[in-house]
Formats: C-alpha cells, sequence, structure tokens
C-alpha cells in the first residue's frame, strides 16, 4: 500500500470542504507554548509525525504565538516574524509554505502570515510548536472549515509533532494512537489545574541547535541501543504523573519529569554520531539544583532538545528560586491571563 502523506490526511479532515476558496481576507489567532513533562522522542512515522510513545505536557498560559493570516495581495507567501519580513528564500519561509501547500486551494493562492511570539526568544524556548498550532486555528477561520478540537490538533501535528499539544491550556497528552493514517494520533486535555505550579526557563545559550529536535529524535531511535528502554519508562512515568497531577503531589511531578529527561537524554548520549544537547552550563546548573534539593528545596528540571534548562517548582519558593538563579524567566502556566483568546480571535478591522 501507498504510504499516506499529509495531503491525504487533510483530505480525509476536510473532505468536500477540501479546495474551497477562504471565506475571510484575514483572520488571527493565538496558541501557547508547551513544556513536556514526559517526552515526545521517537517517530514511528516521519511524515506524519505519529509517535512511537504517547507524551504528556503542561501549556504556557500567556507565552506562546499570535498569528495572523490573510490572502496575499502579492503572487507569493509573505512571512513577518515579530514585525520583521523574513526573506522568501529562508528555511523558515520555505517550511511554512510547504505546510501552506497543504491547505492552498489553487497554485495562485498566497498568504500573508504575520507571526509574533510571546514566548522570549531569549529564553530559548521552541516557538514552532505554539506557532504550529495558532496557524491552524487561524487557517480554520480564515477558511471557514469549522474543525473539531481533535481535528486541530491532528493538523498541527503535521507541522511539528509538539504542536498537537499547544490546542490546549493546562496539561495535556498526545495520546500516540496506533493507526496508519494517525487519525488517532491527537491531544486530550488531562483535567486538573495546578496554579501553584512555576516553571523558570534558564538560558543557557541562544546558539543555533549544533542538531535539530528531528534529526536527532531520528537518529536515536535509529542507532541508540538504548531507545529499546524508552517507551517503558514513558509508560511508567506516564502513569505516575496522572496520579501526581490528581494528587497535587509536586514531589511526584517533579521526579518524575526529571527522570523522564535524563533517560530522554540518555538515550541521545547511546546514539551514534552522539547526541548531546548539554553545555557544561547546563552541567553546572543540574548540580546546583541537585545541591539545593539536598538542602531542602524541592526544586526539579526538565529540558528539551537544547542546553536550556526549565525548572519545575511551586509558587512558595519562588523566592528562593529567584534568589539561587536571578536569571531565570518565570512562568506560572495556571495563573497567567493569556495574551489573546486560545484560538481564532474577533475579526481584527483587516
Ligand atoms: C524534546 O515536536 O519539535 O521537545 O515532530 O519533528 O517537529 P517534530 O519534533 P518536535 O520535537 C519535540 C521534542 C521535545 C520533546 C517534546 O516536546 O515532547
Amino acid at each position: 500500500m501507498a504510504s499516506i502523506k499529509k495531503r491525504d490526511v487533510v483530505r480525509l479532515i476536510l473532505g468536500e470542504r477540501f479546495g474551497r476558496m477562504p471565506v475571510k481576507f484575514c483572520s488571527t489567532a493565538y496558541a501557547p507554548a508547551n513544556i513536556a513533562l514526559c517526552k515526545y522522542w521517537g517517530k514511528r512515522n516521519e511524515e506524519l509525525n505519529l509517535p512511537i510513545t504517547a507524551s504528556l505536557s503542561v501549556s504556557l498560559g500567556a507565552l506562546g504565538t499570535t498569528t495572523k493570516v490573510c490572502l496575499s495581495t502579492v503572487a507569493r507567501d509573505e512571512v513577518i516574524l515579530n514585525d520583521q519580513p523574513v526573506p522568501v528564500r529562508s528555511k523558515f519561509t520555505k517550511a511554512l509554505s510547504t505546510y501552506l501547500n497543504l491547505f492552498r486551494p489553487s497554485p495562485t493562492v498566497f498568504f500573508r502570515i504575520e507571526t509574533r511570539n510571546t514566548v522570549p526568544t531569549a529564553a530559548g524556548m521552541a516557538s514552532s510548536a505554539s506557532g504550529f498550532a495558532a496557524l491552524v486555528f487561524a487557517l480554520d477561520d480564515l477558511f471557514g472549515w469549522g474543525l473539531s478540537k481533535r481535528h486541530q490538533s491532528i493538523l498541527a501535528r503535521l507541522g511539528s509533532g509538539s504542536a498537537c499539544r499547544s490546542v490546549y491550556e493546562g496539561f495535556v497528552e498526545w495520546e500516540a494512537g496506533a493507526d496508519e493514517d494517525g487519525m488517532d494520533s491527537y491531544a486530550v486535555p488531562v483535567p486538573g489545574v495546578w496554579p501553584e505550579l512555576r516553571i523558570g526557563v534558564l538560558t543557557i545559550s541562544e546558539d543555533q541547535k549544533p542538531i535539530s529536535s528531528r534529526e536527532a529524535m531520528k537518529r536515536t531511535r535509529r542507532t541508540s541501543s538504548f531507545y529499546e528502554a524508552w517507551p517503558v519508562k514513558v509508560a511508567h512515568d506516564l502513569e505516575l504523573i496522572k496520579s501526581a497531577i490528581d494528587a497535587r503531589d509536586f514531589e511526584l511531578l517533579g521526579r518524575t519529569a526529571e527522570s523522564n529527561a535524563l533517560a530522554m537524554h540518555a538515550t541521545g548520549l547511546a546514539a551514534w554520531p552522539p547526541v548531546l544537547f548539554w553545555y557544561p552550563q547546563s552541567v553546572a546548573v543540574m548540580h546546583d539544583i541537585w545541591a539545593l534539593r539536598d538542602a531542602g528545596l524541592p526544586l526539579y528540571f526538565t529540558m528539551d532538545a537544547g542546553p536550556n534548562v526549565k525548572l519545575l517548582f511551586a509558587a512558595d519558593n519562588e523566592k528562593d528560586v529567584l534568589a539561587a538563579f536571578p536569571a531565570v524567566t518565570l512562568v506560572a502556566p495556571f495563573a497567567e491571563k493569556r495574551f489573546g483568546p486560545l484560538g481564532a480571535a474577533a475579526p481584527t478591522g483587516c
């Protein structure tokens, strides 16, 4: 059987709506960034970003992406990122145009994408998850598709796996699914709010990553003998994190998230060529965290495919954490007011 392409999935989701023209000229939407407490690491299908395992994240409230999509008045896609036009030949514009091809009603229809991240660039946090989720919300509104959250999540996944979790606020689980076309692989909200939960982002470096998360997880899955242990670890950690959320057991949440992140990075170490995202300063911060914890401060961390460290702690300990790490960017995922409504906003008068 021929392998299923992204466009086949879009066709399945849109049905008769596939190929129809937009019903509006412009639409604006917001989606939050997210940080995985139990990571997505390894795909069973690289074309469709279908994961080997489920994963669980927390969305970052006011930190995310607002995207305005309009029909372009020039004969090409235009991209404006944080008020700066992005060159047509850049990797960023090309990746966006390739994604937009999935929805273009005809080869002569082009889009103008204005995207703004409230995720501080200096914090070194990935904005592709919030970016693709916001884009899907805006396209849904522009074309008048009226999609379900499930379908929005699937379309965001086609852009970047972790984006499928950014269609919700709060705790979110991405169900791995088993279907070949991935129609059972989407995010669902995990019940539970935790207003005291705090995340601190410590920027170690703003350098361009030497290897993307996409390449790193591919290499790890193919070459790391440790990868075999990963799905077993995830199954266990997912249960622990869910029970920690249920019981508001911060130590269990922190311990499990930290151990999960370290295990993910360990699979990369056993890959060839090896995948190591840490800088010496990342390791120094880990030692500082462990020393503070030994001294009685309930502080944990998680790390994604880069050198920056994300601290996990409770509001009670905010002062102590800030004293130890004055440069930290603070996030209160359940306490902050969002930058805008999740999903498409009211018409912008464009
Ligand atoms: C380490 O979602 O960026 O942040 O699906 O190839 O676009 P693609 O990968 P991406 O990978 C995220 C990896 C991670 C873990 C996570 O967010 O779960």
